[in-house]
């Protein structure tokens, strides 16, 4: 009978507690801030807070996705309860998740299924729901399509090789004509996560793997891999600017979005703000798969992506778990597409109407986001951004003329050995 009675008691507990959320409560979210990302979570946390009567005050974090990890590693070995909702980073749930609480006590299966089931996976640790998806990330070509016409191409190019000549060709048409500044291909050369991703999409496109392949070998240390970062090492000077191996990824979007340079890798954020009112290259640019190595071969994009999760340490756990329901609710994602061009961690909405007329690439690269190729974090676990962080090392050696490729990817096998130990 005591029995009886508590579980009545808890089951009214629970439907008051999601029909009543406390009111008055403060609650800190941490988010990105490129491209739209920061004021989109200002309003968008804003609408939350009159909606329930809380607060929520908006930390802004570095853009760097290493720094961040960081930072929140900080944090949260601190145990420190100055973030209730942080936004992290697509690799990171099997680093952190220990740190979250478990989501499912308050997103019914019927809730999860509406995400794209890999990433409610990806977001699974050992059958604790650590973080909901909140948006899926993609490496993409950007293109300037005025210039590809000026210059008498049909379109844009589907090998690096083609890339590198179409480059060179409008990188020398635009100097002569007076725009000293001008570059033929920008992206993330920097020593950080970043460079990861776009290393990845040379190594992946080129035949060489990912690193460490999906049972836990390391397959770095090979002649394709070695091949595609010497080719990305040629354009360091050449088609892309000497300091490129200190850009991320604003900084590219900063040379790019002023018609500073022909072509740009980048993620789908880039899209939104290079077509606002203000922009120079308003409708002047496409954006495509990035190129593959030969004709026929595979385009890569690295996955990424941005998910939302509560602190354990929060002492508003259930209203935290509120906003994260509202922030990913397919009303808050279809407007996150529309003004920000952030991919939607719900299928349904890459279709949405008021998307495909705004930012049509959405829907049009849907088979480009579906094939991209994640990091190794699920399978290196706890020790991915010590894998990653060696690899970014290696590249960005080879990049700025510190080693020659096959030597730093031996060099990298057996770093890589070292962190694996008796296992992954
Ligand atoms: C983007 C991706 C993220 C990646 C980062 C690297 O933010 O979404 O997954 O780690 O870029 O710079």
């Amino acid at each position: 009978m005591k029995r009886l009675w508590l579980a009545i008691v808890v089951m009214v507990a629970g439907l008051v507690g999601s029909a009543a959320l406390a009111q008055g409560v403060t609650l800190h979210i941490s988010c990105g801030a490129v491209g739209n990302e920061l004021a989109l979570c200002k309003s968008e946390s804003e609408a939350w807070a009159q909606k329930t009567g809380n607060t929520v005050v908006v930390v802004s974090t570095p853009n760097s996705s290493t720094d961040r990890l960081a930072l929140y590693q900080q944090q949260l070995a601190a145990q420190s309860d100055s973030i209730d909702v942080y936004q992290i980073d697509v690799v990171w749930p099997g680093i952190l998740g220990d740190y979250f609480v478990d989501l499912s006590k308050y997103f019914s299966q019927s809730d999860l299924s509406a995400y794209i089931p890999a990433l409610i996976q990806n977001d699974n640790v050992g059958g604790k729901q650590v973080a909901i998806p909140w948006f899926n990330d993609a490496g993409l070509l950007y293109y300037r399509t005025d210039l590809l016409k000026k210059y008498g191409f049909s379109g844009p190019p589907k090998t690096w090789a083609e890339l590198t000549t179409m480059a060179q060709k409008i990188q020398a048409g635009e100097r002569a004509a007076g725009n000293s500044k001008f570059w033929g291909y920008v992206w993330q050369g920097n020593a950080y996560e970043g460079l990861t991703c776009d290393a990845l999409e040379w190594v992946y496109s080129y035949g060489g793997g990912t690193i460490v392949d999906s049972k836990g070998n390391i397959t770095i240390d090979n002649a394709k891999a070695a091949a595609a970062i010497n080719m990305a090492k040629s354009w360091v000077g050449t088609i892309s600017p000497p300091g490129v191996t200190s850009y991320q990824e604003e900084d590219a979007r900063g040379v790019w979005q002023v018609g500073n340079a022909a072509f740009m890798r980048n993620w789908p954020y880039a899209y939104a703000p290079g077509q606002s009112a203000d922009s120079p290259i308003k409708d002047k640019f496409g954006v495509e798969a990035l190129p593959s190595a030969t004709a026929d071969g595979q385009h890569a994009a690295t996955l990424g992506g941005w998910q939302l999760a509560v602190s354990r340490f929060s002492k508003h756990q259930a209203a935290a778990a509120d906003l994260v329901k509202y922030l990913t609710s397919a009303q808050v994602e279809t407007d996150r597409a529309v003004q920000g061009s952030f991919l939607p961690s719900r299928l349904a909405i890459y279709d949405a109407p008021q998307v495909e007329q705004q930012n049509p690439f959405i829907h049009q690269l849907k088979p480009v986001f579906a094939s991209a190729v994640a990091r190794p974090a699920t399978v290196t676990k706890q020790k991915y951004n010590q894998v990653s962080s060696a690899f970014w090392t290696a590249v960005h050696n080879v990049l700025t003329g510190q080693a020659q490729a096959n030597q730093a990817l031996a060099g990298l096998k057996q770093q890589l050995t070292r962190i694996k130990g008796a296992g992954w």
